[in-house]
């Protein structure tokens, strides 16, 4: 069984503003999306990194990806939404990755995957029959508002979890969960697999593995870089 990954980085990162894509913006010198591309293609036990890059995109070409060359795929074949641009490579490998081989999808905005979780998530699911994600139990006390920017009612954050990625699945399961839930919203690829009536398996992060999302995580996920570097 061989694993692969796969990084969708169409995204137009709306959130943070400005005219770069998100996934471009820099942290530490480097292109966000360079750290996701670092940490999977130095693993040993993944085969070869995809790329969901937006059609005719200019951006990632900019870059030095040599040190990956041989390792890592550019697609250019993003979709409208996530779950489509992850489809779509999926597709595009279609030729390459055998119907029960791994697929690991990793968001280019999650820059601060380190080595130990990543292998931590390969290890508890090598066995499964379903696959799974790296995700977070909720922390924080969680408040329902209503509409104004005012307290509703207190939700009950038992049983509740933070999805994160890398998240993991056969390859012909993870394509037809997609495909099946094209018109639907789905925000990643666990959601798509749990419309075949399947329940992925919970593997425990931890909150580095932050997405970068609001102009304040920036200058966060560059001390985190610095400080696994230090490590
Ligand atoms: O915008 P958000 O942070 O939710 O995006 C998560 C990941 O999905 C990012 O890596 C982004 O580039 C990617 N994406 C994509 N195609 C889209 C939208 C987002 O590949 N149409």
């Amino acid at each position: 069984m061989n694993h692969y990954a796969l990084v969708p980085a169409a995204g137009t990162g709306e959130r943070l503003g400005g005219q770069t894509p998100k996934q471009y913006l820099p942290l530490n010198g480097k292109p966000m999306l360079f750290y996701s591309v670092q940490r999977l293609c130095a693993s040993p036990r993944i085969k070869r990194v995809y790329v969901v890059l937006a059609r005719g995109e200019k951006w990632f070409s900019q870059h030095d990806w040599k040190a990956f060359a041989g390792k890592l795929t550019p697609f250019y074949c993003g979709g409208e939404t996530r779950a489509a641009s992850v489809l779509n490579g999926l597709v595009a490998a279609k030729a390459e990755i055998g119907a029960d081989d791994w697929v690991l999808v990793h968001d280019a905005a999650r820059p601060c995957l380190s080595t130990e979780l990543l292998d931590k998530l390969l290890d508890e699911l090598g066995g499964d029959s379903v696959g799974g994600l790296l995700a977070l139990p909720v922390a924080d006390t969680l408040k329902r508002a209503d509409g104004a920017e005012r307290v509703q009612r207190t939700e009950p954050r038992e049983n509740l979890w933070q999805a994160q990625t890398p998240q993991m699945f056969r390859y012909g399961t993870l394509t037809r969960a997609l495909q099946e839930m094209q018109n639907r919203e789905v925000t990643d690829e666990a959601r798509a697999i749990e419309g075949l009536g399947l329940h992925p398996k919970l593997v425990v992060s931890d909150a580095r593995n932050l997405k970068v999302t609001h102009a304040q995580d920036l200058p966060l996920a560059e001390l985190i870089l610095k400080s696994m570097e230090r490590a």
